[in-house]
């Protein structure tokens, strides 16, 4: 079956120190076996985190990536570059990247497939506003952010993937969406994907992300079609982020 993914986003926070602190807290706990981990923290700490958490099961990750395999473009990172300093996974489309750098759903496919052309796992994330939301637009606005990139990839490509929704009213606000909203979504997510064979909906793992928690990751993650967190502020927090991943068990 589908094992679950607790991936945490440190979007543009934590430091060296913080990373060390994870390092030693994950060396000491045992993780649920059937559970896979993994901390996304920024460029610089890639090559640390790995260090710190090389004892562990749990991967680093990135956050993004440019869609470019090299060049003249200052300030970018590539995906062979990530790969290099250890990351496994890649955050593509997260609503920050949509919304504070303009990232498109083309955007969003072509580092979706940069990430995949370097043997990362892309996590594609999708999600709503609460504008949208509230025009009855959900489903219309998270599959057609799914169909974007599955409907360009080709069926070995696709596997590959991991999704993430993630409502944006959602994010950093404290305002988490109830299990049975988040398993709507999940479900139409995994029924959209079913048009592209039984095998990659069911195979595929849909993560939650908004405003999880330690007190609320058990009940979402208790939903039929949700396979995982994609946790931001509570994975600052070691023992907060320790106690979602146990949750997952
Ligand atoms: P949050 O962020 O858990 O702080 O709401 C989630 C995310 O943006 O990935």
């Amino acid at each position: 079956m589908r094992m679950p993914l607790i991936a945490g986003n440190w979007k543009m926070n934590g430091s060296l120190a913080l990373v060390e602190e994870f390092g030693r807290a994950f060396a000491d706990v045992s993780l649920p076996v059937n559970v896979e981990v993994s901390l996304m923290v920024p460029f610089p700490f890639l090559e640390a985190a790995g260090r710190a958490l090389g004892e562990t099961s749990v991967t680093v990750g990135a956050q993004t990536l440019s869609d470019r395999p090299s060049g003249a473009f200052t300030g970018e990172v590539s995906a062979a570059m990530l790969r290099e300093c250890g990351a496994r996974l890649v955050l593509v489309g997260h609503s920050e990247r949509r919304t504070l750098f303009a990232e498109d759903d083309a955007a969003v496919l072509a580092r979706v497939k940069a990430a995949l052309a370097e043997q990362l796992t892309p996590v594609l994330c999708v999600g709503e506003t609460l504008e949208e939301r509230e025009a009855e637009r959900t489903e219309a606005v998270v599959l057609g952010q799914i169909e974007a990139v599955f409907g360009a990839l080709d069926e070995a490509e696709r596997a590959r993937l991991v999704v993430a929704y993630e409502p944006v009213w959602a994010i950093g606000t404290g305002r988490t969406a109830s299990p049975e909203q988040a398993q709507a979504v999940h479900a139409a997510i995994r029924d959209c994907l079913a048009r592209y064979g039984a095998g990659l909906a069911g195979g595929m793992r849909l993560l939650y992300g908004g405003s999880m928690k330690a007190d609320n990751a058990a009940e979402l993650l208790a939903q039929p079609d949700i396979d995982g967190g994609l946790v931001g502020g509570a994975s600052l927090k070691v023992d907060d982020f320790l106690a979602i991943c146990q949750s997952a068990g």
